[in-house]
């Protein structure tokens, strides 16, 4: 048996565990030719600098994620497992623990899945298409003369961030405090800001899980057409399965959830038109060829890089032990690109077959409640944006990656286009 974390021997020389560090500025902007070589040489190893052990492979990834009895998703979106104590002071003063979907382990993952379920049914996703496409339009028409824009604030930013907010039922005027507050809670869980600026971004936090709660409350005795509307608890009189500290976790995660994963997506997809612009081609030729693509664009670069599981019992992962008490950081964008599951994974390819067993929406029991949502939005905005913006190519300005570790992002993409 492997020690403990903090009893392991630094990494050696030219080792994965000395050279994997995802907050370098070359790995923010490309990090798979080091995913390429640890799943070639060390595919599962420990990371100092997050204090976790990394799994990169695709079968691994899928074995691990099976095994919901020896990896728990708790805190599975935080980088760090354990708050700095100045951050739980300040949380204490709201709801401490962060209980949603994506972060529990059955039986209470069966329960609060069965609340969901209801939320996002195909027929629901369906009906919400010409919602979608209104919305779509009217955002490229407010910049379609200029002849250039800039993608994630003018359009892959607010798209997701206002279907999600009339899901929910929330004012869109109140997307930008909503957005400031979903910064915090980003920024906690990074967990790599100094110490004030973290205790800042904690009350934040609180401030947004007050502003949910409030939201909820006001549900219970005028029920909506909305999703808040879904998470009234039972407890105070609605028909949630699900205590006022879930329904509210659940919303500020669904907030989340709902947009800026989105947000990624489309500005990753197309980033990769522009780079292959034969491709843009052929969709513009052939719509029909769209949702494919965005398998493949999923694929190639994954909104989220991955996501994190406790150990709950010693384990051991492609004949590396890990402790009880350890953390695995399952790099789901490691293995997309994995060759033993992908031929030529490296590759950009709309045509491949075997695209859709992707993992940029997890897998197993956490698959994610929203991937009919977000090809939704996908498609009908690369629809639009392919069919109104012809010779679509890179704006002057260059474009900046999102500094995030946890997701595949940009902080904008210039574009412009024959006005
Ligand atoms: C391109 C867009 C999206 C990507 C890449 C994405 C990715 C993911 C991934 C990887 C997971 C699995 C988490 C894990 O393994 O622990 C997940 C779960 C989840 N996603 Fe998404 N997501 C997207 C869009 C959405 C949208 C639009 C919503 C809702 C409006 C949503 C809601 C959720 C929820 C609630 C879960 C938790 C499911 C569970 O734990 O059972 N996602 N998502």
């Amino acid at each position: 048996m492997k020690a403990a974390p903090e009893q392991i021997p630094p990494p050696p020389r030219g080792s994965l565990g000395e050279l994997f560090n995802p907050f370098l500025p070359e790995q923010i902007e490309d990090p798979y030719p080091i995913y390429a070589r640890a799943r070639r040489e060390e595919p599962v190893f420990y990371s100092p600098p997050l204090d976790v052990w990394i799994v990169t492979r695709y079968a691994d990834i899928v074995a691990v994620l099976r095994d919901t009895d020896r990896f728990s998703s708790f805190n599975s979106l935080y980088v760090r497992a354990e708050p700095i104590p100045e951050v739980r002071a300040v949380l204490r003063e709201g709801y401490e623990e962060f209980t949603s979907l994506v972060q529990s382990d059955p039986p209470d993952h069966t329960r609060v899945r069965a609340v969901f379920g209801k939320a996002f049914t195909p027929l629901r996703v369906a009906a919400l298409e010409g919602h979608i496409r209104e919305l779509t339009r009217e955002l490229i028409d407010a910049f379609i003369r200029d002849g250039h824009a800039e993608l994630v604030s003018q359009i892959a930013l607010p798209l997701p961030g206002y279907v999600i907010c009339d899901l929910l039922g929330v004012p869109r005027s109140e997307m930008k405090q909503l957005r400031a507050w979903h910064e915090d809670k980003q920024a906690l869980m990074a967990g790599s800001a100094p110490p004030e600026a973290q205790v800042a971004s904690a009350r934040g936090y609180v401030a947004m899980q007050r502003y949910f709660q409030a939201q909820i409350e006001a549900r219970r005795a005028k029920p909506r057409e909305d999703l808040l509307s879904l998470l009234v608890p039972e407890e105070i009189g609605g028909s949630a399965a699900l205590s006022m500290q879930e329904a509210v976790c659940n919303a500020m995660d669904l907030l989340a959830a709902g947009h800026e994963t989105s947000t990624a997506l489309l500005a990753s997809g197309i980033d990769l038109l522009l780079a292959h612009p034969e491709v843009a081609d052929a969709l513009r030729g052939d719509p029909s060829l769209i949702p494919g693509a965005i398998d493949e664009m999923l694929r190639c670069e994954s909104p989220v890089r991955g996501f994190f599981r406790a150990v709950t019992e010693d384990a051991e992962v492609a004949g590396v032990r890990i402790p009880k008490g350890a953390r695995v950081y399952l790099l789901y964008a490691s293995g997309n690109r994995d060759e033993a599951e992908f031929a030529d994974g490296e590759r950009f390819d709309i045509h491949r077959r075997d695209t859709g067993k992707h993992l940029a929406f997890g897998k197993g029991i956490h698959f994610c409640v929203g991937s009919l949502l977000a090809r939704t939005e996908a498609k009908i905005a690369l629809e639009e944006l392919l069919e109104r913006l012809p010779g679509l190519r890179r704006g002057k300005d260059p474009a900046r990656r999102s500094p995030f570790i946890l997701m595949r992002a940009f902080d904008s993409l210039p574009i412009a286009w024959d006005a």
